[in-house]
């Protein structure tokens, strides 16, 4: 495995890559992997002749309160683990290298993005869209993969490469959950022991709205208001949403038809979870 530090060698790469008719996988992180990630790579090592893990704290989708200067950092720790797994090369640039003194574009994702975790984190997603816009661009990948568990995200990667018609195609990995539920999450760290336990709400109320879909239930309030009261039942817990949002264009809707994401973002002390599940649909 091979460690690319500068943006300039990982242009080359890629573009000798495409100009090669290579098949490559991108997997984009803000690294401290956990299995969820790993479960990225791997399914890109199955189904690409090249594996790019890409680990980067992008600074511009991170809003002036949030966790940028404490999120979790480990890159040897990264580097043997994605290297285990049988990750090629590994993208690890500077912000400075990412955005000198002269970047100034910023794209502007409307609908998809407004919903959710767009109402609270104002700007997020337009930093998402332009790092992933760059990474796509220096890699020059057949193939990138993202977690079902940022549900909204992998959204709104969809949108921007269908509306720029990017040539990559964009998969979605099943969420990776601890063996009690929780859903694996570099956040997962900041959780203290009693935040831990109680944290298992979240994945327990998406089975209290399983449970009602499976049983005919398709009143969209119906179902959140169950959701709701059973992440209540946790003290500690503070909800930001329940939501549940069509699968393609997250708006929400009020009868369960096609298929939809119940999506939750729930606050423990200072350490805010996600969590989705997906209803309806094929599978
Ligand atoms: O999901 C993440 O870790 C980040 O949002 C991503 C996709 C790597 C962009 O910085």
């Amino acid at each position: 495995m091979e460690l690319i530090k500068t943006v300039a060698e990982m242009a080359a790469l890629g573009h000798g890559w495409r100009a090669a008719n290579k098949k490559v996988g991108i997997v984009p992180t803000m690294g401290y992997l956990h299995e969820g990630h790993l479960e990225l790579a791997k399914t890109s090592v199955a189904n690409n002749e090249i594996t790019v893990m890409t680990i980067f704290v992008n600074p511009i989708q991170f809003g002036p309160n949030e966790d940028l200067d404490c999120y979790p950092r480990d890159l040897a720790g990264d580097l043997a683990k994605a290297e285990s797994v049988g990750v090629d090369y590994v993208f690890a640039p500077q912000p400075a290298d990412m955005y000198p003194k002269t970047y100034s574009c910023s794209i502007d994702i409307t609908g998809v993005s407004e919903t959710l975790c767009g109402q609270s984190r104002p700007g997020h997603f337009q930093g998402v869209c332009a790092v992933i816009t760059k990474l796509f661009n220096l890699v020059q990948p057949t193939n990138a993969y993202f977690g079902q568990k940022d549900g909204q995200q992998l959204a709104v990667i969809k949108h921007l490469a269908a509306d720029f018609n990017m040539p990559v195609k964009i998969n979605g990995v099943p969420i990776v959950r601890e063996a009690d539920g929780l859903a694996k999450s570099s956040r997962n760290v900041y959780l203290d022991e009693e935040c831990r336990k109680q944290a298992l709400v979240l994945s327990q109320s998406l089975q209290v709205a399983k449970r009602l879909y499976d049983e005919g239930q398709r009143d969209a309030s119906m179902i959140k208001a169950a959701v709701r009261a059973h992440i209540e039942t946790a003290p500690l817990a503070e909800i930001e949403y329940v939501e549940i949002v069509d699968a393609l264009t997250m708006q929400p809707v009020g009868k369960l038809e096609d298929e939809v994401m119940l999506a939750l973002a729930v606050r423990f002390k200072t350490t805010r979870l996600i969590d989705n599940i997906l209803l309806g649909g094929e599978a």
